[in-house]
């Protein structure tokens, strides 16, 4: 199945000049799902991951899915003031400023072998911001995993030395 024919194209969203990559039409389609997460699962399994980690929106939508399938822990990367618990926190840039993501502290044991999700990998900022937080967490990370790579904004230069899939490419 060609799951580009499942992501929709928005020109001029969010801001006029920007092509966005809606996977709301792969989510409504159980068929296209199913077919994402297989090959996540293909991407992840037998690799003795034992935490899925994923960030606020968006990763959410598979992060679980994929953890449930390979027998790992869940554990949400979210936006400032929402975890509870002790955090350790990583800033990142934006386009414009800067923004701030959060791990709980103790959602990762020593040892941990991770797999970072997120749907999309652009300027590589927020999957930067991520490992940094696994690391800091004590984690290991083994691989990150996309939908899709934006390959003409470069985030994979800030994942050197990573193992990173996708699987869509623009
Ligand atoms: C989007 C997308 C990725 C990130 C990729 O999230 O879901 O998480 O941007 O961009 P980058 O590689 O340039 O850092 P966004 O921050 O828009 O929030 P959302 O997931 O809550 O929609
Ligand atoms: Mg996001």
């Amino acid at each position: 199945m060609d799951l580009k024919k499942h992501i929709r194209d928005i020109q001029d969203f969010p801001k006029p000049g920007i092509g966005f990559k809606d996977i709301t039409t792969l989510l409504i389609n159980p068929e296209a799902m199913k077919e994402a997460l297989n090959q996540f699962v293909d991407l992840a399994k037998g690799k003795g991951i034992t935490k899925v980690v994923s960030m606020e929106s968006r990763g959410f939508f598979f992060g679980p899915m994929i953890a449930l399938e390979i027998n790992a822990g869940f554990i949400p990367v979210r936006k400032p003031g929402k975890l509870p618990a002790e955090t350790i926190a990583q800033e990142y840039a934006l386009e414009y400023g800067t923004d701030t993501l959060e791990i709980h502290k103790d959602a990762i044991q020593k040892g941990d072998k991770v797999l970072i999700h997120d749907d999309v990998l652009a300027t590589g900022g927020t999957a930067e911001a991520v490992v940094k937080l696994v690391e800091a967490a004590g984690g290991e990370v083994v691989q990150l995993d996309f939908i899709i790579d934006l390959t003409f904004l470069n985030g994979i230069d800030k994942l050197k030395g990573y193992q990173v899939n996708s699987l869509v490419q623009y």
